[in-house]
């Protein structure tokens, strides 16, 4: 009899376990923001979340406003939409709002390292990606890059003729090998005999990693959600292995002109007493960071730019006055030119062209843990409970990025939008009345903030100075429709065309 009783009792217990798990129990209490568990227990929206999560967290904003908790996969995430009450999100205190233990564990279950020491990591990173460091590097990357572009197309070449290429493929590929190059450094002339024979080694190893890279990157989003195959699990592990191997520690000491950022990243983790393989593991971390958002916005600046000829002329005469006034000029076989970081500091017009380009597609939760029940106050003075143990989420994109108030016309391209009459840089944008904080937000905000966002700007533009001063471009059909986005990289930075688009390009003078 006792034994039954038990047996029944563990049997409601376990009953109540597994309805408390599958969010049975969860009510909304008062002062917490709408609470919307979604149709199927403990998974709650998640299909609908992952089918397209911009059209799921519109719809979600039609229904509840701009703030909200949802079920996802047994996580409550409570979203946060509204545009002036980001600022008090991204500079909540880590205390209560943590970033850190959610990138522990996305950088654990990715990457395979456990992170630790993040601000130390943070202010290495911040002092050799400005200033001084980053003029340094921006020289290495403009010269990189004309060693790239220039190995395509044979300067020989009759100017006549016309080169056919993938854009999407092409600018990702440009971006990655030159950036690898002025951030991984390259291999010693020395043990390569001449300076051509190394610089064809290094266009030849970059190409090969390039390759593995793609492949790398083409399973990160099922990677990031767990969703891979066992097939696809075995090949991210071979993909990851031969990555840090040609990252490793051991390689790197054979390379050449490694950037400050990569040789001190590295530095400090054996000074934390970090393990040499851990190590390599980090430095596919910084492939990863310096990668992944760079070559996509390459991509859809230069495909705006040839979609919207009035911006193509806007852009290429400022690009043409800024080399005349440099007293420089292309000739056809003669020597490279010069794009100095002050040069990049005087182009208003691109600077906008690319703001506006982020604007349109870079879509970003900037996520983070609940670490203690907390009050949080939005801009109307409105103030929600949120509890200790749930998510929040913040998604520029729809709260700021495409919001008809901020910006009119809001799904368009238009270069101009971040310049004043007058030609300066706009930075006033309003919603009712009030000024908006953070008015774009690619970057994320606050101590978060991406560290590499100075010279990713540089980068872009050095692409986009160097394919106009060099070249001709344009679509190879001039009807060419916007590309759909892959919309399983939603919410993971600069968004992914979903097919490529064709385009053709010869020298121009
Ligand atoms: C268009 C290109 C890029 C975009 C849109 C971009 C955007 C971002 C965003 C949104 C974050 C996360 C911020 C947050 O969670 O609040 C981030 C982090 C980071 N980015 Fe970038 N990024 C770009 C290029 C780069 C480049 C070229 C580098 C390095 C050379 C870089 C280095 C980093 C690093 C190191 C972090 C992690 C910071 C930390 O956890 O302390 N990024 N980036």
């Amino acid at each position: 009899m006792t034994f039954l009783l038990y047996l029944l009792l563990g049997l409601v217990a376990s009953l109540i376990g597994g309805l408390y798990l599958f969010g049975v129990f969860r009510q909304r209490r008062p002062g917490e923001p709408p609470l919307d568990k979604g149709p199927i227990p403990w998974l709650g929206h998640a299909i609908e979340f992952h089918r397209h999560p911009v059209k799921f967290l519109e719809r979600m904003k039609q229904k509840h406003g701009e703030i909200f908790t949802v079920r996802l996969a047994g996580m409550y995430i409570t979203v946060l939409l509204d545009p002036l009450s980001l600022a008090a999100f991204v500079h909540e205190s880590e205390e209560k709002l943590s970033l850190s233990k959610f990138s522990v564990k996305v950088a654990e279950r990715i990457f395979g390292v456990k992170i630790s020491g993040h601000e130390k990591h943070s202010t290495l990173i911040n002092k050799h990606l400005r200033g001084d460091g980053l003029e340094v590097l921006t020289q290495t990357m403009m010269s990189n890059l004309q060693d790239v572009m220039l190995q395509n197309i044979c300067l020989s070449l009759d100017r006549k003729t016309w080169i056919e290429d993938n854009l999407s493929v092409f600018s990702i590929k440009m971006i990655f090998k030159a950036s690898y190059l002025s951030l991984f450094g390259k291999v010693s002339q020395k043990s390569c005999g001449s300076v051509e024979k190394a610089k064809e080694k290094d266009l030849a190893d970059s190409q090969v990693l390039f390759s593995e890279y793609s492949k790398f990157y083409h399973l990160f989003p099922k990677l990031a959600v767990g969703l891979l195959t066992p097939w696809e699990k075995m090949e991210v592990e071979k993909l990851k292995k031969s990555l840090w191997n040609a990252l490793s520690v051991q390689k790197l000491k054979t390379r050449d002109n490694i950037s400050r950022w990569v040789l001190d990243v590295e530095q400090d983790h054996q000074e934390m007493g970090m393990k040499e393989s851990m190590i390599d593991r980090h430095m596919l971390i910084l492939l990863w960071v310096s990668q992944s958002n760079a070559g996509p916005s390459a991509f859809w600046l230069l495909f705006f730019l040839m979609k919207h000829p009035e911006a193509m002329s806007a852009v290429k005469k400022e690009v043409d006055d800024i080399l005349k006034e440099s007293g420089q000029k292309v000739v056809h076989g003669g020597p490279l030119i010069n794009v100095t970081y002050d040069m990049l500091t005087k182009m208003p017009i691109l600077d906008s062209a690319l703001e506006e380009t982020l604007r349109l597609t870079v879509t970003l939760f900037l996520f983070r843990s609940v670490i203690q029940d907390m009050a949080f106050k939005m801009a109307d003075g409105c103030e929600y409970q949120i509890r200790n143990g749930d998510s929040m989420a913040a998604f520029p994109y729809i709260a700021i990025h495409t919001d008809p108030e901020i910006y009119s016309d809001p799904h368009s391209f238009k270069y101009n939008r971040f310049l004043n009459p007058d030609g300066s840089k706009k930075t006033t944008f309003f919603k009712a009345g009030k000024k908006v904080k953070h008015h774009s937000m690619p970057w994320g905000a606050g101590t978060t903030m991406c560290p590499g966002r100075f010279f990713a700007l540089n980068e872009l533009k050095l692409f986009v100075f160097l394919m106009l001063v060099y070249f001709d471009l344009e679509l190879m059909d001039p009807e060419e429709e916007i590309p759909d986005v892959d919309t399983s990289r939603l919410g993971f930075g600069v968004t992914h065309p979903s097919r490529d688009v064709r385009f053709r390009y010869r020298h121009r003078v």
